[in-house]
């Protein structure tokens, strides 16, 4: 499908950031541009980096034309053969597909009869709750159920525990042609999955090297699960390629992910350590768990590049308009300076719902009557928006012409360059994750994975937990 740029450009607006509008409590223009300096080099190290090391995901919106070619022939196949699609992954292998997800389907697409529907019904398990794992069982026809294995590392305890759940379930079920409906993405060298993968015959797809978990959705992590269902992934490609172009400038005046990337970082050392990504979309919903993902994985590090100790970071918080505004605003608005919210408004929703007449002898239900669910939801925003700045505390708007592949690719893109242009400017690797990797290697201990033996004596030589503290 072809985009029109200029008609679908996601625009900022970050008047709520500053002084102009929030006197003392905002940034000023001079302490903005005292940090051209840092952003100029924040994007130059960006821009040094693209297809290096860990930044090989900047290549994606450019290199994955004939990957796309296989996964569009091969989610063709899937849409006919198979009735549920089910990814099994966890972290970044798991919250880009359920975010596109959410924000390109139907909003109750597995609801849908098969006929309206554009693909199999889709299920993401990224958890080990046992309860979750039957209740999926209960709900799907393995017979009839495609599984996507993604986990870059091969080994992460979550995602092989379903894979050799559901293995054993196809084997007892299929016998030998148990391998036709499992497809491995993984990494292309190292790793389990990859070994199985080759030893079992699974249809694999690959990882680049230089893509983590949370900067995979451009690549075959995101793109198969979003072609099966329909998704225009060459549109989702397309509008990161747009960011891209957008933000190919040091300006602090043109790079809508600079700009965002400074204000928060002059915001973090205000003391501002908590983002609230509020979307006003139930088909964003799942992008503020994604980008919680990339904001606190990326950004919250204890040690500075050059290996200062230190402890940074901003504690993303994951909120709903409107929903939200009936638990959460109540403290964003009167509680304390500590965080800058973002909102994501839509301007024009995919469907318009009329508020119909029917309470005329009531004026105070009655003012409602004549509008749009769409102009209440706007309505609900600004005034959120107006609340939440009235009270001083800081806040952006990112704006969507409408929520389509397109609007998304920019959305996802100019969020992880965001994401890198921070980690720049605080002098952190964006790009690792030791804090995870210390939780899944207790855990390995803790289960006895070979090779683990230091890490189950340090386990053991941990504090003890006292009984007094117990009740
Ligand atoms: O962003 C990351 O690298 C992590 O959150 C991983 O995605 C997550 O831990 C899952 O790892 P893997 O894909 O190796 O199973």
């Amino acid at each position: 499908m072809r985009y029109n740029k200029k008609a679908l450009r996601i625009k900022i607006d970050y008047n709520n950031m500053m002084e102009s509008v929030l006197g003392d409590k905002g940034i000023s223009d001079t302490t903005f541009y005292s940090m051209a300096q840092d952003a100029q080099a924040a994007f130059e190290a960006v821009e040094a980096g693209k297809g290096k090391n860990m930044m090989g995901w900047t290549d994606l919106p450019y290199n994955q034309d004939a990957i796309v070619e296989d996964i569009l022939a091969t989610a063709h196949d899937i849409r006919k053969k198979y009735e549920y699609f089910v990814v099994l992954g966890i972290g970044g292998s798991a919250l880009g597909p359920i975010a596109a997800f959410q924000a390109c389907n139907h909003l109750h697409y597995n609801d849908l009869p098969k006929r309206k529907r554009k693909g199999p019904k889709f299920y993401v398990e990224d958890n080990v709750d046992p309860e979750r794992m039957a209740a999926l069982l209960d709900v799907i026809d393995i017979n009839k159920t495609m599984f996507n294995v993604i986990t870059k590392s091969g080994s992460t305890s979550e995602t092989m525990t379903q894979y050799l759940i559901i293995n054993n379930m196809l084997k007892q079920a299929l016998g030998d042609k148990a391998k036709d409906q499992i497809i491995a993405t993984t990494s292309v060298a190292t790793g389990n999955l990859i070994k199985i993968a080759k030893a079992e015959g699974y249809k694999t797809f690959y990882i680049p090297d230089g893509v983590g978990g949370r900067f995979s959705e451009l690549c075959p992590v995101g793109l198969l699960a979003a072609a099966v269902t329909g998704i225009d992934i060459k549109g989702l490609l397309a509008g990161a390629r747009y960011m891209d172009e957008l933000c190919n400038t040091p300006s602090l005046k043109k790079n809508p992910a600079l700009i965002l990337a400074t204000l928060q970082v002059i915001a973090m050392n205000e003391g501002k350590n908590i983002g609230v990504m509020m979307p006003y979309a139930d088909g964003l919903k799942y992008i503020a768990d994604w980008y919680c993902q990339l904001w606190a994985e990326s950004l919250g590090k204890n040690v500075e590049l050059d290996g200062t100790p230190c402890n940074k970071g901003q504690t993303p918080v994951k909120s709903l308009g409107v929903t939200d505004q009936h638990s959460q605003v109540q403290l964003y608005t009167a509680g304390p300076f500590d965080k800058v919210i973002t909102f994501i408004g839509v301007e024009n929703y995919r469907t318009e719902v009329k508020i119909p007449n029917g309470c005329e002898e009531f004026p105070n239900v009655n003012f409602l009557c004549g509008h749009t669910m769409n102009e209440l939801i706007q309505a609900e925003r600004k005034a959120t928006e107006y609340a939440i700045t009235k009270a001083g505390k800081q806040n952006y708007t990112i704006m969507l012409p409408v929520l389509n592949e397109f609007t998304l690719g920019q959305l996802m893109y100019m969020f992880m360059l965001q994401t890198a242009y921070a980690g720049a400017m605080m002098n952190i690797d964006t790009f690792n994750q030791p804090g995870v990797e210390e939780g899944k290697n207790a855990t390995y201990a803790l289960l006895g994975r070979p090779g683990y033996d230091e890490k189950r004596a340090e386990l053991a030589n941990a504090p003890q937990k006292q009984t007094k503290y117990l009740c």
